[in-house]
C-alpha cells in the first residue's frame, strides 16, 4: 500500500469517526444522572459508544475508498479477479471482536453487581401502583402513606413493589432503571440518589386508558431536611388535632391533584368538590362520616352523579386507620366550614 493510499484511509475514518462522536456528544441521548447507579450505567453506556465510533470509523473508511477506488468502468461485465482468503486478517478480525465483547460483558456484571449492592443504613419505602396512581409508604414511620416520593441524598434506597392490578413499570430517567410491577409478586429496586432534586415518576408500560397521566415526582433532599419532613409528616398525621393530621395526610396523598377543597386551598374539577360533601351525602341518603370513609375505601362502591367509575384509585384502602381516621374528621371539619 502506497503512502497517500493510507493517507487517504486514515482521511476519511477521521471524518466518519468525527461525525459519528458530534452525533453522540451534541445530542442529549441521556438526562444527567441523579443516581450512583445511573452514573454506573452511563458509564458503560459511553464504553460501548466509544468501542462502537471506533468500529464505524474503520468501516466507514474501508467502505467508502473501496466504493471509489475499485468501481468497475461503466460497460465492464466481467467478474472481478478472483481472490482467497487472508488468514492473518480473519485471525485478526476475529480475536478483536471477541477481546471487545468480552470487556464489555466484564464492565456490565462488574456495574450490575454494583448496583444491586445495597448498602448499610438502608431505608425501605414500599411503593403500589394501581390505575392510574403511584403510592408510597414508609414502614420505618408507621407505614405512612404519601403520593410523592420523598427520600435523603446520598443514602441507599430499597423500594419493594406492588401491583394491584395490572403491570405498571417505575421509571425515573434520572436513576436510570425501571422495574416492573408484576402483580402476584414483589419485586425490589436499589437506588442511591446522589443528586437533591425533583424528578419525575413515570409508569413506563402501557396499562390501561390513564397510563400517560400515571406520573408523580420523587423528590431527593438533605438527610437533615428529609428527617425534618419524615418526623413532622409521621408526627401530623398521628396527632391527636385532626385538622393537622388530617391537612397533612390529605396533602401527601395528593387529594388536592383531583378535588376542590377550600381549606387545602385547591380548585381541581377531575373528582366530586369536597367542599359540598355534607350535601353529596345527603344526595346519597348516607350519614356524613361513613360517606366520606367508605368513598376514600371504597370509590366505587357509590359513584358520584355525573362522575365516571373506576377514576378514584382504590389505594387509599390500605391506608393506617390512624390517618384515615384523621382524613376523614378533616373533611367533616372543613366542608362544614366551607
Ligand atoms: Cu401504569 Cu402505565
Amino acid at each position: 500500500m502506497r503512502r497517500s493510499q493510507i493517507l487517504t484511509l486514515v482521511g476519511i475514518g477521521t471524518l466518519a469517526g468525527g461525525i459519528a462522536a458530534a452525533v453522540a456528544v451534541l445530542l442529549p441521548w441521556l438526562p444527567t444522572p441523579a443516581s450512583r447507579e445511573a452514573g454506573r450505567i452511563d458509564f458503560v453506556f459511553w464504553f460501548v459508544t466509544i468501542i462502537c465510533i471506533v468500529i464505524f470509523a474503520i468501516v466507514a473508511a474501508v467502505l467508502l475508498y473501496a466504493v471509489v477506488r475499485f468501481r468497475a468502468a461503466p460497460d465492464d461485465d466481467t467478474d472481478g479477479p478472483p481472490t482467497h482468503g487472508h488468514t492473518g486478517l480473519e485471525i485478526v478480525w476475529t480475536i478483536i471482536p471477541t477481546i471487545l465483547v468480552t470487556a464489555i460483558g466484564v464492565v456490565s456484571a462488574v456495574v450490575l453487581a454494583k448496583d444491586d449492592h445495597v448498602g448499610k443504613n438502608v431505608l425501605r419505602v414500599n411503593v403500589t401502583a394501581q390505575q392510574f396512581v403511584w403510592s408510597f409508604s414508609y414502614p420505618g414511620a408507621k407505614n405512612m402513606q404519601t403520593g410523592e416520593l420523598r427520600v435523603p441524598v446520598n443514602r441507599s434506597l430499597l423500594l419493594t413493589f406492588t401491583s394491584k392490578d395490572v403491570i405498571h413499570s417505575f421509571w425515573v430517567p434520572e436513576w436510570g432503571q425501571k422495574q416492573d410491577t408484576v402483580p402476584g409478586i414483589h419485586p425490589t429496586l436499589h437506588i442511591t440518589p446522589d443528586r437533591v432534586g425533583r424528578y419525575p415518576v413515570i409508569c413506563t408500560e402501557l396499562c390501561g386508558l390513564g397510563h400517560s397521566v400515571m406520573r408523580t415526582y420523587a423528590i431527593v433532599m438533605t438527610q437533615s431536611a428529609f428527617d425534618k419532613w419524615l418526623h413532622g409528616q409521621a408526627a401530623a398525621t398521628t396527632s391527636g388535632n385532626p385538622s393537622t393530621a388530617g391537612a397533612a395526610v390529605f396533602k401527601n396523598n395528593g387529594c388536592g391533584a383531583c378535588h376542590t377543597l377550600e381549606a387545602a386551598r385547591s380548585s381541581a374539577t377531575t373528582g366530586p368538590d369536597l367542599d359540598k360533601l355534607p350535601q353529596w351525602a345527603q344526595q346519597a341518603k348516607q350519614p356524613l362520616e361513613s360517606f366520606i370513609r367508605s368513598s376514600i375505601v371504597d370509590p366505587n362502591g357509590y359513584i358520584q352523579p355525573g362522575y365516571p367509575k373506576n377514576v378514584m384509585p382504590e389505594t387509599f384502602k390500605s391506608m393506617p386507620e390512624q390517618q384515615l381516621d384523621a382524613l376523614v374528621q378533616y373533611l367533616i371539619q372543613s366542608s362544614k366550614k366551607g
